[in-house]
């Protein structure tokens, strides 16, 4: 397969085409950003770690049965994934109270839920990403009635598929977002999975081990990502 011109690029990845049609080649930077693109910064490899880190669970999801974006790894930071007509919407999974949601309920972080809460939230850099609900997103024609369905659903069996792995990992799934595209009428998961996009603590000592470190200055940045991507993939690949 052969990388053409970059379509577009965003925060933490860019998005070639390729010479075959609605195939997409993705690269992951170095670059994180935090609130909104307001804190800039780079975390050395996290590309590495966050390409390699996705490319494992969306191969474990595959075999979960829950379909993605995901083609091929191709190397450190390259990988080849469907082209998907996103839906605008961010679906937060959470099992622990933590971030915004702490805020917005007054509760501790750490505090746990007693099912599993899906969030909606409508992905636009301008308004900060705000939080809606099914009918929000209906009446703006984001989704459909069958898609908003489909996509919690995943999300609550995603959460199910990581927090299997994670927990074999010494790790806690505190909460993550996702986001879904179609393609050939089917809805599937895209963009990517990792310490970027999930809360992440140790199981012994409820060290953070995402991008949290990165957010609010807790150094040892590198070394987490690292942490992780060593833990899972001696799961994964055991
Ligand atoms: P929140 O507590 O800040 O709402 O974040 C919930 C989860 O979503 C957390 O795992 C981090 C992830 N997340 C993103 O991936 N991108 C974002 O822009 C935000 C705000 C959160």
């Amino acid at each position: 397969m052969e990388k053409r011109e970059m379509v577009y690029e965003g925060k933490a990845k860019k998005v070639f085409v390729t010479d075959q049609e609605g195939i997409y080649w993705l690269e992951y930077k170095d670059d994180a950003t935090a609130f909104n693109g307001e804190k800039k910064g780079t975390i050395g490899d996290k590309g590495i770690v966050n390409n390699r880190l996705s490319a494992l669970f969306f191969q474990a999801l595959a075999k979960a049965g829950i379909p993605s974006h995901f083609v091929e790894l191709l190397n450190d930071r390259e990988m080849i994934v469907r082209k998907l007509e996103m839906i605008p919407l961010e679906v937060v999974v959470r099992n622990i109270a933590a971030g915004s949601l702490a805020k917005r309920l007054g509760v501790d972080e750490g505090f746990q839920l007693a099912r599993p809460v899906v969030e909606l939230y409508y992905k636009d850099d301008s308004l900060g990403d705000p939080f809606v609900n099914e009918s929000h997103a209906l009446a703006m024609g984001w989704a459909e009635v069958a898609e908003l369905q489909e996509i919690q659903e995943m999300g609550l069996s995603i959460n199910e598929v990581l927090q299997k792995i994670l927990d074999q990992a010494g790790i806690i799934l505190v909460d993550f977002k996702l986001e879904f595209g179609k393609n050939e009428g089917k809805v599937l998961l895209g963009d990517e999975i990792s310490p970027d996009t999930c809360r992440f603590w140790d199981k012994e000592t409820q060290n953070k081990l995402d991008k949290d470190r990165f957010r609010r200055d807790l150094g040892q940045v590198e070394e987490a990502y690292e942490e992780v991507y060593r833990r899972v993939s001696s799961v994964l690949k055991a």
